[in-house]
């Protein structure tokens, strides 16, 4: 046995899993741990049997990257069923995380015995499926379907503690878990008194399925075109309705069908791009990093005091640097304002917000920043402010430190020439709102020292960050294809297109917002004022900001906000605009589809993410996806844009690209040589990653 060794403590049993590095349940182990208990349940001299794990986790689940391939026998539900079925009493001694399969293993034991820092929980949700091992019919034998369901719906992972008074797990262990879990199986073997989860129905009662009903017609109302949630409110009712064994039937063969949903593979391909983007490449895992006891954050408006949340958060001491005193009150009021809400919301509790506030203070002067050990500039966007703000840390900044910028779109290396340390000196790219939104882009110039960027990378992950490293270049990964599709937008209005379909196509497709309810609500000003330092135009965009209307915070903008309403109603006058503007560029309108106008949205992003993929400014499609789905708002069951490019056929996308820059007359539409070479070879993007790994 590779993955699984048997060790002997009197009478007990003890099979502990080894298959670093988080023991999920791949083919080798699954065998290995039915011939455990096989041999274990077959040896006499053995009364009881203890499930432990070696390493940092008990069990993280399925081998998530066997799914969607040919089975291997023994799939999971066989081993379960040998586990629960066996003579003997079996105990799971839970450390670390007990997730999706890793779960079910220990629903399958006779009895659980977690430590006090274990998580527990069913996750499978987030996936695109329900548990497919049990879960759905063991949970709620176990602790009721009314706590079952909930657990399952969120998939968020529980506490020891309450998974304890769920009557989840049957003791929280002060001291070694394996020790107290031989200990009970000795009792549950020298008493008898032990059962086994599927036999049992005592949590089942009448008024378990009324309040498991209530709950489940909420769910229905609420994600009711969720497939999974549907599926798993029929797999949890089966245990009212079905023996176990129908229910097990059941429940596996709603799994199958999620398994190869195109939706569930989006997101098991975000599950995997996410933890790629964390491997830089060219720098070794482990490479030395340099220690981050204390931040400064320069510019205290709303991305600085944002930022400098992120730190508190994590606990490390923050400096949040300004010019004047007032500008620093003006920030940490805000910052304030926040927990306060965080508080009132029920999120934070009072002594945590209390922890957190201490934890940033404020300064004059960049002086500040040179008791820091990284100090992150998010001051005025200008090339000239930026350099000047690091021409001073380089005089004040302790050697060592980190000297990062905020900035969306500077060219960090003429930043870093500010300094004479630009080895130290490299973008952290925060999105807004920073304290909330995951992303962080690295930005990594040429001549960055290595640990600084391993160093950077660790920290994002410190502070709940998605970190994904990209090149140096205007507006990066994330920005540079928002422009195309900002663009493409403004290029659409002027084709026949009205402000609420463009932003019905997106919504329809899964964004929270389409670009013209959201630049109404960022401020239409904001866009302007960097198209004009840049000597750019746009015609519609422009005559709206020449009108006056800025968005919601001048109550019109794309749409009209009568008396401060949030949410916009169609502009006759806008609409009037727009059809002048069209007449002017010589265009007689026409309508689109709702289809036409994501294609004309989404494949020039598409198109750029190949040049940035050729120019090696992002590493993998993967990166760029995880970049879209954590800065953007991307829905994340469509996978990110490079792999919705993948499902739609990137000959398809090359076509209607030729079309587009046939139409437009814009060069900038043709397909980039990347996306010509993988169509024409009948390839994907994740292909092109395969071989780049
Ligand atoms: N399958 C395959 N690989 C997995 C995995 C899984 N279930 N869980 C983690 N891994 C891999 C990661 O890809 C990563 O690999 P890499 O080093 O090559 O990039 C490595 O294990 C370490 O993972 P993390 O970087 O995420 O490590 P962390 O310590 O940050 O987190 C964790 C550990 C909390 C276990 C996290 O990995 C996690 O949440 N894993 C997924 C849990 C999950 O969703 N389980 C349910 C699976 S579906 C299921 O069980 C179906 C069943 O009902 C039949």
């Amino acid at each position: 046995m590779q993955t699984v060794r048997i060790a002997r403590r009197g009478a007990v049993a003890i099979v502990t899993i080894d298959n670093p590095p988080v023991n999920a349940l791949g083919a080798a182990l699954r065998g290995d741990l039915l011939g455990a208990i096989a041999e274990a349940g077959a040896d006499a001299a053995v009364e009881a049997i203890v499930i432990a794990a070696a390493g940092r986790a008990f069990i993280a689940g399925a081998d998530i990257s066997e799914f969607g391939k040919p089975p291997v026998r023994p799939v999971l539900p066989e081993v379960l069923e040998a586990i629960e079925g066996c003579a003997r009493p079996v105990v799971a001694a839970i450390h670390g995380v007990a997730l999706g399969g890793g779960l079910e293993v220990a629903l399958a034991c006779h009895a659980r015995v977690a430590t006090p820092a274990a998580r527990l929980g069913l996750p499978e949700i987030k996936l695109g499926i329900i548990p497919g091992a049990g879960g759905t019919q063991r949970l709620p034998r176990l602790i009721g379907a009314a706590d079952a369901f909930p657990l399952m719906l969120s998939g968020e992972p529980i506490s020891a503690d309450r998974a304890a008074a769920l009557g989840l797990v049957d003791q929280v262990a002060a001291g070694d878990v394996v020790d107290a879990a031989v200990a009970l199986a000795h009792s549950l073997a020298a008493t008898g008194r032990w059962t086994r989860t599927g036999e049992r129905a005592d949590r089942l009662t009448a008024q378990d399925r009324d309040a498991f009903e209530a709950l489940a017609a909420d769910a229905t109302r609420k994600s009711g075109d969720m497939p999974n949630a549907m599926a798993l409110v029929e797999a949890v009712r089966g245990v009212f309705t079905l023996s176990f064994a129908e229910g097990l039937a059941a429940e596996r063969a709603l799994f199958l069908n999620l398994v190869a949903d195109e939706r569930s593979k989006a997101l098991r391909h975000v599950f995997f791009a996410e933890r790629e983007a964390a491997k830089i490449p060219g720098i070794a895992a482990g490479t030395a990093e340099r220690p981050i006891a204390t931040a400064a954050v320069i510019g205290a408006g709303t991305m600085g005091g944002g930022i400098a949340m992120c730190f508190a958060n994590a606990g490390i001491p923050v400096t949040l640097i300004e010019q004047q005193q007032a500008q620093i009150d003006n920030g940490i009021n805000r910052v304030a304002a926040i927990y306060e809400m965080s508080v009132t919301r029920g999120s934070l509790t009072p002594e945590n917000r209390d922890r957190r506030i201490a934890l940033i203070t404020g300064a004059v002067g960049l002086a500040a920043a040179g008791r820091a050990d990284i100090v992150i500039e998010a001051a005025f966007e200008e090339m000239g402010v930026k350099q000047e703000i690091f021409s001073e840390l380089d005089r004040v900044a302790k050697q060592g430190a980190i000297l990062a910028s905020n900035t969306s779109y500077l060219d960090i290396p003429t930043i870093a020439a500010a300094t004479k340390r630009p080895q130290d000196v490299l973008g952290m790219h925060f999105f807004s709102p920073a304290n909330v939104m995951k992303l962080l882009e690295i930005v990594r110039p040429a001549g960055v020292a290595d640990d600084v960027v391993a160093t950077a990378v660790s920290l994002a992950r410190k502070l709940g960050k998605v970190p994904v490293v990209v090149g140096n270049g205007f507006g990066f990964v994330g920005n540079r294809m928002l422009e195309q599709r900002t663009k493409a937008a403004e290029r659409l209005l002027i084709a026949g297109a009205l402000p609420h379909e463009v932003d019905a196509a997106l919504t329809g497709f899964g964004f929270k917002m389409g670009p013209f309810a959201m630049s109404d609500l960022a401020g239409n000003d904001i866009g302007w004022r960097t198209r004009k330092s840049r000597g750019k135009t746009a015609a519609v965009a422009d005559a709206i900001c020449e009108a006056g209307w800025f968005g919601q915070k001048t109550g019109r903008g794309y749409y009209i906000y009568p008396g401060g309403a949030r949410a916009g109603e169609r502009d006759p006058e806008v609409e009037a605009l727009i059809a002048c503007i069209s007449k002017e560029h010589g265009v007689t309108r026409r309508r689109f589809t709702e289809a036409e106008i994501l294609a004309r949205l989404l494949d020039p992003m598409v198109n750029e993410g190949a040049r940035i993929l050729e120019e090696g400014v992002a590493t993998r499609p993967g990166d760029i996806d995880t970049i879209w789905l954590n800065g953007y708002n991307w829905p994340a069951w469509r996978g990110g844009p490079m792999h919705w490019a993948d499902t739609v056929g990137l000959d398809v996308i090359v076509k209607r690209l030729e079309a587009q820059a046939a139409e437009s007359g814009d060069a900038a539409l043709e397909p980039a040589p990347l996306l010509r070479r993988l169509a024409s070879e009948g390839k994907t993007f994740s292909e092109l990653k395969a071989k780049a790994a």
